[in-house]
């Protein structure tokens, strides 16, 4: 099973979007049984509430199940999932401090569009203080970037529908 964490700060946005694109693709490519896929934020604005109502429009706009509640980053999601995804650098940034406190300090973390050879470096933008566009720029962002993951763990772990 490959376990895969996308994080970003409130886990009402962009996470959970990233989450629902992913298992779509996943679902798409026949290879739901292979993957465990959430969600998660770095802060704790967010805890127990569901996604924010303009991502739950974008995702229904594109028929994507949203099944997901905020929750925070923890300790145990270091060791349980083998792919945790940073929206930005800001997360990024956290992830990599709160990695070392929890004693994970080899443990890679990767940043979302990294995974798009034509965006290296750049961060998912924060769609929260701006309006619906956002979200579907967010959308198209995540989309090919999520592409681009799903190909390289499909070559990593020579999986084949
Ligand atoms: P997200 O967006 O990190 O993509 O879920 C945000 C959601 C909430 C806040 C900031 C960003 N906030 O400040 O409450």
């Amino acid at each position: 099973m490959i376990r895969v964490l996308f994080v970003c700060l409130g886990n009402i946005c962009r996470s959970p979007l990233a989450e629902a694109i992913f298992n779509s693709k996943v679902e798409q490519a026949g290879m739901k049984s292979q993957f465990r896929c959430d969600s998660a934020g770095t802060s704790d604005f967010h805890i127990g509430e569901l996604p924010d109502e303009r991502t739950i429009k974008c995702a229904a706009k594109y028929n994507l199940p949203l099944n997901h509640r905020g929750r925070q980053v923890n300790r145990t999601d270091f060791r349980d999932f083998e792919y945790i995804l940073a929206m930005d650098d800001h997360n990024l940034r956290n992830l990599n401090n709160l990695k070392v406190r929890y004693g994970f300090k080899d443990k890679e973390i990767h940043l979302m569009r990294d995974f798009d050879s034509d965006t290296l470096g750049l961060s998912v933008p924060d769609p929260y203080y701006g309006g619906e566009e956002g979200f579907e720029e967010i959308y198209q962002i995540l989309d090919k970037a999520l592409d681009g993951f799903l190909a390289q763990v499909k070559e990593t772990h020579h999986l084949y529908a």
